[in-house]
């Protein structure tokens, strides 16, 4: 039985030596502690010994087992510390190595566009103003002078909710949302921004687009102050040195009404693709605030006037910067956005 144990210590040690792995330290450990183990089937067959004998290799194998314990223990921890070392050495990090850019994102084109509008009629002591997306018929159309078989519906044909909720088709609405909030209070100076739907879907249609709409109110307005507000604008957004026309035009919210148009940004009105070789460009719509728009907003055409005017915003943002196709800016293509 003495033999025995010594055989199982040396079979162990000269594992121990060898092993020169974590893996191989726990196959050890399995081999001679474990279960089935050498140790552990020495131990167990004691059981048949005289107690004499049992006393002292009892003592003894156990004495070995603990220390093998303790020397696979302290074998493992080495050799974990040196593969740390390694990877210490290996993994060594160069701070002063460049580090990598993080990607800078940038407002989109139209955000840029609309706060340059903005800024500029900020700038006139213009105010803003917001109404909602989803609009009652009567905003819409109706107060807006435009009754339910009226033709000039047919141009914004919108996404109906039920008969009387639209998807609004224009910015318009929230002049008489507006004038119903301050009637019969003068000045009013406002911009209205915000997101219009229209049945309509091509290179320079988008079903959801964006306008700038403007109401000045007070009662002594003119077709001066409108000519001149509008040209104001169109010079600080595109060129100190532009042109710019009126061309008479129909809108039933106002009367008269007028179409603006640009010198063409491209070709300085020599005439170009852009501009059809024509040397203009229309911008935007205006015009007197019809009568009848006053009174349903709550004021008295008697006693006060005004001008309004919409734009939209991917149309002057297409103009500013030559796009072709409006739907560039909604496909999120970072090549394309990254310009800007
Ligand atoms: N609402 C018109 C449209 O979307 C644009 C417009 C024209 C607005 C003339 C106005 C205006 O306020 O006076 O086509």
């Amino acid at each position: 039985m003495l033999t025995k144990l010594n055989e199982v210590k040396a079979h162990a040690e000269k594992m121990l030596q060898e092993a020169v792995s974590i893996e191989r330290l726990n196959d050890l450990r399995v081999k001679t502690l474990g279960r089935k183990g050498e140790i552990t089937l020495l131990l167990r067959s004691l059981k048949d010994l005289s107690p004499e004998e049992k006393a002292e290799l009892g003592m003894a194998a156990n004495q070995f087992k603990m220390q093998l314990e303790e020397m696979i223990n302290k074998k493992t921890d080495e050799i974990k510390q040196q593969e740390m070392e390694k990877r210490l050495i290996a993994e060594k990090i160069d701070v002063s190595l460049p580090g990598l850019p993080f990607m800078r994102g940038s407002k989109h084109p139209l955000t840029r566009v609309y706060e340059e509008i903005r800024d500029i009629f900020v700038g006139m002591g213009f105010n803003i103003a917001e109404g909602p997306e989803i609009e009652l018929d009567y905003y819409n159309f109706e107060a807006l002078n435009m009754p339910k078989d009226h033709p000039a519906r047919d141009m914004q044909d919108t996404f109906y909710i039920d008969e009387e909720i639209v998807l609004r088709t224009h910015t318009s609405p929230v002049q008489v949302r507006t004038m119903e909030k301050l009637a019969p209070q003068v000045p009013v100076k406002i911009i209205i921004p915000g997101k219009v739907y229209r049945k309509d879907d091509d290179a320079t249609h988008s079903p959801m687009f964006q306008q700038v709409e403007g109401l000045v109110l007070d009662d002594r307005i003119t077709l001066a102050d409108l000519k001149g507000t509008l040209m104001h604008f169109a010079r600080k957004m595109f060129d100190a040195d532009l042109k710019v026309r009126f061309r008479a035009s129909y809108f039933p919210f106002t009367e008269p009404s007028a179409e603006m148009d640009i010198s063409c940004v491209m070709c300085k009105g020599a005439g170009c693709r852009v501009c059809s070789n024509t040397g203009w460009l229309e911008i935007l719509g205006s015009g007197m605030v019809n009568p009848k728009v006053l009174e349903y907003g709550g004021y008295n055409p008697e006693k006060v006037s005004g001008f309004a005017f919409g734009m939209g915003i991917e149309r002057i943002a297409m103009l500013k910067y030559g796009i072709n196709d409006l739907r560039l800016f909604f496909d999120n293509d970072r090549r394309f956005l990254k310009q800007f």
